[in-house]
């Protein structure tokens, strides 16, 4: 018997259901010692079931954690020591830039690098559990969560997890569990609003929305969190069909399921359950295993169990996950795991840390428009201008214990590269006030050069953080008029946490630099950009739309019986817009550098696949600018004709290179049966006989492309 089983043997009824607990620190004790990610409203547990309680959500530092932990082993009658976990979304002290820019790095050793820091600074912080990676597939950039995601791609966003995953687990000794969410299809929220509705086909949810919690499960995930969303009518977390017939039954996910939170007692407001004990009886039989923050599990599962309306083995089965996971991570021969607050302090910020996320800050960043002025020549006179110019509210949401006041400002890391610059903020974030206006444009007046530095507070994008218009907040677009008046070049910088509605700004505008929220070396990793240190690579991961009123704007979309694209000029009755084009404003995949790449046709070695065989693709690309460049060529493929409608393309697979100025390199993919495969009218995970269109390319939009027949 294993040693787990044995331990389970020995537990009471009511022990078994604490370890399905998951409480803040603040529960045990009576001065709130952390910040909260949700409500505090939905729990209420008796003092003597506290010291059954099996997790712990969010410590700050080791020592917290060393104190909740000795003071639980010496209450607790069997000793099993409390796990804690935590989301660690994009840094724990030394904050990467936000996952949607990660995303647009298209580099998995970044993803990496940051997952492995991370890991090291929270596991010495006293976490054992990260609730990340966040794989929600997103469309909609009024969703403040899509700052989370890695983007619109279920393949890219499949490979990020895969990476995150790794990263966190992979790592000498300073690793953390992970917890793939929200499972499943939270990203589609209705209207972009958080919590709200998802209604999709299974066909949409399966082709699009699961490979990524599929492929973060492939690749090790220790855990899955429950979505907030319905779906096909029923909340993820009381959800059979989402949670035992897909993730248990078909993927064999043998790991622990944990709710989101309170998002048991959720199933009440959702109107599935009429009580606690109902919400219970869903969840647990649905097969959660851990509820988060409310306690319809402490109070009503022993009652159930009783009534013969929950069997006492689920329980047993969920306990035993829990135990195993506390195991794995080592808890029951050391309980604080790797905690040591003093190492931790030494790695918190250091100098590694930071150069870490300099670099791929850097590499995340989207180069939208460059009439030439970038990079900028470091003896022109530079006015930097804008709320972002030297704000350091740039870590973005979800920042753990980041903190802005250890971020580098833009000014800053301008500064450390060229010395003082002239600065005016001209306006708030958010604000109506025009009265620094004046100022702005003064200093405008006297330099060769604007730096424009817009977008959005950390505060505005993350969860329950929504916008309808994904505009720039208050005057900052007529700050732009203004200065655009002068008719000098402005280079702009954009620190926010979506895609936004950039049509004015990329009218009047020399240069867009995409800088997302970067993380704490943010404004260094952007001077890195604008001086010519670092040569742009980020490709965007998500698209960025014309106007408000296309979401959701996708590439991978499909045609339509009335496509607009190749209709006759004189047919109205396509689908279009009267008023905006179909297209965004800038689309999936794309993302400029300050070399051009010139790509050579398509080779393959075959015409025909059949059944069993693999075609090679090859396109040589070359560098025909002047500096050292990655470029990231993509493979989309197409299926012409088959029993269900399918993308005009899917990005499946992509690879970088590394060029000089004047140096070539041939590329070379290889395309599996596999890779055809898709849902076919019957719902069955198929490959299809027919044409396909290989399309190699620097975006979405910009390829070379080549048709191959695959024949069974
Ligand atoms: C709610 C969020 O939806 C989830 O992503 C997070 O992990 C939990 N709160 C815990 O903070």
């Amino acid at each position: 018997m294993s040693r787990m089983v044995e331990l389970l043997n020995k537990m009471t009824i009511e022990e078994k259901i604490g370890q399905l607990m998951q409480i803040v620190p603040s529960l045990f004790k009576e001065k709130n010692t952390t910040e909260l990610t949700g409500p505090l409203s939905g729990v209420s547990i008796e003092k003597e079931d506290l010291w059954n309680c099996g997790s712990v959500l969010g410590v700050y530092n080791g020592n917290q954690m060393i104190e909740i932990q000795n003071d639980y082993l010496e209450k607790s009658r069997l000793k099993i020591p409390l796990i804690f976990m935590f989301d660690v979304i994009h840094g724990y002290k030394t904050i990467f830039p936000i996952p949607l820019a990660l995303g647009c790095s298209w580099d998995m050793n970044a993803a990496k690098t940051m997952a492995q820091t991370a890991a090291k600074e929270a596991a010495l912080s006293g976490i054992q559990v990260n609730f990340s990676p966040m794989v929600d597939l997103v469309r909609d950039p009024r969703w403040g969560r899509v700052i989370e995601s890695t983007g619109e791609d279920p393949y890219l966003n499949g490979k990020y997890a895969e990476a995150f995953v790794r990263g966190y687990r992979e790592n000498d000794k300073y690793n953390v569990a992970t917890c793939v969410k929200h499972f499943a299809g939270y990203g589609q929220s209705e209207g972009g609003r958080d919590y709200n509705t998802v209604d999709m086909s299974d066909r949409t949810l399966r082709e699009f929305y699961l490979p990524s919690y599929k492929a973060a499960i492939d690749a090790g995930c220790d855990m899955v969190m429950t979505s907030f969303n319905t779906i096909h009518g029923v909340p993820s977390t009381g959800n059979k069909y989402l949670m035992k017939d897909i993730l248990r039954d078909e993927w064999g996910f043998d790991g622990v399921v944990i709710s989101d939170w309170g998002a048991v007692g959720e199933l009440i407001v959702h109107g599935v359950a009429k009580d606690e004990k109902e919400a219970a009886k869903l969840a647990i039989n649905a097969s959660v295993d851990i509820e988060m923050m409310t306690s319809a599990y402490i109070n009503n599962l022993k009652k159930l169990i009783n009534e013969g309306s929950v069997s006492e083995n689920i329980i047993d089965e969920a306990v035993l996950r829990v135990l195993k996971l506390k195991e794995n991570m080592g808890l029951f021969d050391n309980p604080f795991g790797l905690t040591n607050q003093e190492e931790a302090d030494e790695v918190y910020l250091c100098e590694s840390h930071r150069r870490a996320s300099r670099d791929v800050a850097s590499k995340s960043m989207v180069l939208l428009k460059n009439d030439g002025i970038l990079p900028l020549d470091k003896h022109k006179k530079i006015a930097v201008i804008g709320p972002f110019g030297n704000n350091q509210d740039i870590i973005g949401a979800w920042g753990a214990i980041g903190k802005i006041e250890d971020s580098i400002s833009l000014l800053q890391g301008i500064v450390n590269k060229v010395g003082d610059v002239p600065h005016v903020n001209g306006c708030e974030v958010n604000s109506d006030d025009i009265s620094e206006f004046g100022k702005a444009i003064s200093i405008a007046k006297d330099c060769d050069v604007i730096i424009l530095a817009l977008g959005e507070s950390s505060d505005m994008s993350g969860e329950a953080n929504c916008r309808a218009d994904i505009g720039l907040p208050g005057v900052q677009e007529k700050l732009v008029d203004e200065l655009a008046k002068l008719n000098k070049p402005i280079v702009t910088v954009l620190f926010n946490g979506r895609p936004l509605d950039l049509k004015n700004v990329s009218k009047k505008t020399s240069a867009i630099l995409e800088a997302w929220h970067p993380g704490t070396e943010g404004g260094n990793a952007v001077a890195d950009i604008l001086f010519g240190d670092v040569n742009p690579s980020g490709k965007l991961s998500m698209s960025i739309p014309y106007s408000v009123g296309q979401i959701p704007v996708y590439y991978n979309h499909y045609l339509t019986g009335r496509p607009k694209e190749g209709a006759d000029i004189n047919n109205n009755f396509v689908s279009r817009y009267l008023d905006i084009p179909n297209e965004p404003l800038y689309p999936f995949g794309y993302g400029l550098s300050y070399n051009n790449y010139i790509y050579s046709a398509i080779d393959i070695d075959k015409k025909v696949i059949k059944k069993g065989e693999k075609l090679t693709a090859s396109i040589t690309v070359k560098n025909t600018g002047n500096y050292l460049g990655t470029e990231t060529v993509q493979l989309y493929i197409r299926d012409l004709v088959s029993t269900a409608v399918r993308p005009i393309k899917e990005l499946k697979s992509f690879a970088q290179v590394t060029l000089k100025a004047n140096e070539e390199a041939k590329v070379e993919f290889v395309v599996t049966e596999e890779m055809l495969k898709f849902h076919n009218s019957k719902n069955e995970f198929v490959v299809e006989d027919g044409e396909f269109e290989l399309m190699i390319g620097k975006s979405s939009v910009d390829f070379e492309i080549i048709t191959f027949q695959y024949i069974k």
